[in-house]
């Protein structure tokens, strides 16, 4: 399809080629999004389904399958590592928990790095092939460098991490090391404040920058929507959950299903649920009306959505405005029950996956989402990316925010015990 990069200022709508290096409107400085013009083909969704059983590396892909709908007019020089083909799985067990009859999680665990940024990196690192660029960069929480440092190191790219020293998890931060990322753990500065520093770098520097604001990450990002409703028949659930912390996901969701109602490809739109985390929170605060307000100091234990000044809010208040969606918060013991629960399902995730399954328990608590509402809830990490997280709450010595202790409702202690036939016996017999 024909591309362009558009102003998402309602007022500016400022158009610009698509091979621009810019993130935001040189007009009015809003973010900036892809805009695709022109006709799917006839039976589109046959072609997305008879590509699942190609061999050929982009119809593996579970991105570059939906090529269709995105801004690249094909995939040539396609960076892909076979990203997506994530599985729904249900969980009837986290269903009830919940206060649901059913749920099914769709789980971008499963990608090449443990995340969705998978999904949106394929496609950046492809943009910047394209635009001939030799460097990349971003700040992160840990996922965005985990895989920016994946894509890169495939495409032949040089790959530069900014990330806050000692705030991301060793999962995530070993990821980068062992992908070949130069690193760059920056001292006492949170996410929000690395990332005007990056921004200033790559531009300076000439380096393309793969955070969420780059336009071309929220188009790979729309795929986990298109695979999600394709691996559903096309029939939408009542809701779709996700974590917020920058709210790049959040636009890519609803972007993703407004294309679909667009081109005739689903009948309604799901409403879309975001979840963030008590201590950083702004969003949820800024959908209760009102001038937006970051968070200073954010503070979670779900370190990957930490995040005090979410650049993508103006872009997710519209999306969850079209899809008459709502925005909750929890609390890190309401986080980490929820995670432990996901785990005993046999799925488990990274702690601010587990936002959604607590964000949904709250939501029908509350009766805004109905006990037998058809729900896909999106695990976002892989439960490996933050294992001293696990290790300390089934221990009972998980700690959260000004070191408040978290009580574990689902502790499994482990038992040290002797090398001895009879004592362990003892134990396991009772
Ligand atoms: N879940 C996980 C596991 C994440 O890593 C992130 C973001 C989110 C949810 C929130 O997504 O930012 O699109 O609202 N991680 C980023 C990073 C910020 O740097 O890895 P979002």
């Amino acid at each position: 399809m024909l591309s362009e990069l558009v102003c998402f200022e309602p007022t500016c709508r400022a158009r610009f080629p698509i091979d621009e290096v810019i993130y935001n409107c040189p007009k009015c400085g809003a973010l900036l999004e892809v805009e695709l013009t022109g006709q799917l083909p006839a039976d589109v969704k046959s072609l997305w389904r008879q590509r699942r059983t190609c061999n050929t590396p982009i119809d593996q892909s579970g991105v570059w399958r939906y090529r269709e709908l995105l801004p690249f007019g094909g995939a040539e020089n396609a960076v892909t590592l076979r990203e997506g083909d994530t599985p729904l799985l249900d969980a009837p067990r986290a269903a009830s928990y919940a206060g649901l009859d059913r749920i099914a999680f769709k789980h971008q665990g499963y990608n090449p790095t443990g995340s969705f940024k998978d999904n949106g990196m394929t496609c950046g690192a492809t943009q910047a092939v394209r635009l001939g660029m030799r460097r990349v960069a971003c700040v992160s929480t840990g996922n965005t460098s985990a895989s920016m440092a994946a894509y890169a190191a495939a495409a032949g790219l040089e790959a530069i991490v900014l990330i806050p020293h000692g705030n991301i998890s060793y999962g995530k931060l070993a990821q980068a090391l062992e992908y070949g990322a130069r690193t760059l753990q920056v001292e006492g500065a949170n996410f929000d404040e690395i990332l005007a520093l990056v921004r200033l770098l790559a531009e300076k520097l000439g380096i393309y920058l793969l955070n969420s604001i780059n336009p071309f990450r929220i188009e790979g990002q729309k795929t986990i929507v298109f695979e999600m409703l394709d691996q559903r028949d096309w029939n939408p659930p009542d809701w779709i959950v996700l974590p917020g912390g920058n709210l790049g996901n959040t636009s890519a969701f609803g972007k993703a299903l407004r294309e679909l109602l667009a081109h005739g490809l689903i009948p309604r739109l799901p409403r879309l649920a975001v979840i963030q985390a008590e201590g950083a929170a702004p969003f949820y605060e800024y959908s209760r009306g009102g001038p937006f307000r970051k968070v200073e100091h954010p503070e979670t234990l779900a370190t990957a959505i930490k995040i005090g000044d979410p650049v993508s809010y103006p872009k997710a208040l519209s999306e969850i405005e079209a899809t008459r969606g709502v925005v909750e918060k929890v609390s890190e013991r309401e986080i980490a029950d929820a995670k432990a629960i996901i785990g005993r399902a046999g799925i488990g995730c990274e702690p601010a996956s587990a936002a959604t399954l607590a964000g949904i328990k709250k939501l029908v608590a509350s009766g805004a989402i109905r006990q037998d509402a058809d729900m896909v809830a999106v695990l976002t990490g892989h439960v490996l990316k933050d294992p001293d997280y696990i290790y300390h709450y089934h221990t009972g010595q998980l700690t959260g925010p000004g070191n408040a202790k978290i009580s574990a409702g689902f502790q499994n202690q482990p038992i040290v015990v002797p090398n001895d036939a009879e004592a362990i016996e003892k134990i396991l017999g009772s």
